[in-house]
């Protein structure tokens, strides 16, 4: 080192002790209070009750056409009944606990599988990152199952264990995550919300591959008439009129054998919706009286329609994808996503230039407003 670097670097630690004792005076107690929640102390538990494994029904081999079934199908069936898994990872403080999760204004809960650590990683620095809007509290949680067998599943088990050392945001049970038990994924998270966060006011449900405008949302939230949670909302990309894929190659495939009508209750695209408290309360006590259905969010829908609730289109949902005009436009104009709020789907790179973009205050975009008006009824 040179006597010139010594120097300054003398210098700088000289300023540094002087300064701190002043940061301390001046700043009262209250905001250093402020400054050190900046990061929430969570506490973590790490639980493993291996007994609590449910049980293959073996019966369900007797469904007819069952050994014609592809195998996720075959697997549904047997485990169609388990409805609890132990929890290998959980976050009970996320809300600060259940007495206060009425301060929680939004939660975002991201179905999120092991192995998709690269888009848990952006998600945190964009739109689920952990933060007020207009002095309200947004909050995020990932839910996941295991994958993998053997040493590939503990590795995989173990990652997630680190990412919750540093960031306590993943609930995780003990199931195959799969595109089949899905359901049960959001069923159980509907338990432990229950538990864990019965008061949070709203939450967005979605995919960790969607671009999300979480600003929007609390803005609209914020705006609804007379409903802080503790009434009907359920809102998103409006699936009607449809029914179950017949066709067996398909990765929706679902044999008369699961169901047997030909339409579904009308549903929200499961990419992404916004639902309240109450309306969640209500889906995982119709739950526990409907037997699982694969498709997660066709699912919800018959859990809607049997308390007599239904669900709503907003506009804002892009669960299919934009379309964007014409080829000359950028189909990357941050313009055309500010004032939407969910949209599929989106690299982590992508979503990492979207958010930034889409935050700066200076972005300016005119005449953009009516494109997108024009556009809403695309899809
Ligand atoms: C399933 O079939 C086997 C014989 O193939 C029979 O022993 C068993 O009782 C059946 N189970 C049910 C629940 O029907
Ligand atoms: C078994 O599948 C065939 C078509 O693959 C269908 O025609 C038949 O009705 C099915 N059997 C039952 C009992 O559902
Ligand atoms: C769902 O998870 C259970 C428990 O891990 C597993 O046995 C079953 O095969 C899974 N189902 C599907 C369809 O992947
Ligand atoms: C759901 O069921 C529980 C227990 O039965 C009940 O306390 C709660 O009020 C129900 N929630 C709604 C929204 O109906």
């Amino acid at each position: 080192m040179t006597p010139n670097r010594l120097k300054t670097r003398l210098i700088f630690g000289t300023v540094c002790l002087l300064i701190y004792p002043f940061w301390r005076c001046i700043s009262t107690p209250a905001e250093r209070f402020k400054f050190s929640q900046q990061k929430p102390q969570i506490r973590t538990k790490i639980i493993f009750q291996p007994g609590l494994k449910c049980q293959q029904n073996k019966a369900a081999a007797n469904t007819s056409n069952f050994s014609d079934f592809p195998q996720h199908i075959q697997n549904f069936l047997y485990y169609r009944h388990c409805r609890h898994f132990p929890m290998l990872l959980d976050v009970p403080d996320k809300c600060g606990g259940a007495g206060k999760s009425a301060d929680v204004f939004l939660l975002l809960v991201v179905k999120s599988s092991p192995l998709n650590y690269d888009r848990r990683e952006v998600l945190r620095k964009t739109w689920a990152m952990e933060r007020q809007h207009n002095g309200l509290w947004i909050r995020r949680i990932f839910i996941s199952g295991t994958t993998g067998e053997g040493h590939e599943k503990s590795r995989m088990n173990k990652l997630l264990e680190l990412e919750q050392r540093e960031y306590s945001d993943i609930l995780q049970w003990d199931f195959t995550d799969s595109f089949y038990n899905l359901t049960l994924k959001q069923i159980l998270f509907l338990e432990w919300m229950e538990r864990s966060c019965p008061d949070v006011r709203f939450l967005l449900n979605g995919d960790d591959d969607v671009f999300a405008h979480t600003d929007n949302m609390v803005e609209y939230l914020q705006n609804l008439k007379g409903n802080d949670g503790s009434k009907h909302l359920f809102a998103g990309y409006l699936i009607q009129g449809h029914g179950p894929v017949r066709w067996k190659p398909s990765k929706y495939y679902i044999p008369v054998e699961i169901y047997k009508e030909d339409s579904y209750f009308p549903y929200c695209g499961g990419g992404g919706f916004l639902l309240s408290s109450y309306t969640a309360s209500v889906i995982y006590n119709m739950s526990r009286s409907i037997t699982f259905h694969p498709i997660d969010d066709a699912y919800i829908g018959m859990c809607l329609t049997k308390a007599g609730l239904s669900p709503i289109s907003h506009i804002g949902f892009r669960t299919l994808g934009l379309k964007i005009p014409s080829d000359k436009v950028n189909t990357y104009d941050p313009c055309y996503y500010k004032d939407l709020l969910v949209v599929h789907r989106f690299l982590p790179a992508e979503m990492y230039f979207m958010w930034n973009k889409i935050s700066d205050p200076t972005l300016k975009c005119g005449s953009h407003r009516s494109l997108y008006a024009e556009y809403t009824e695309e899809i």
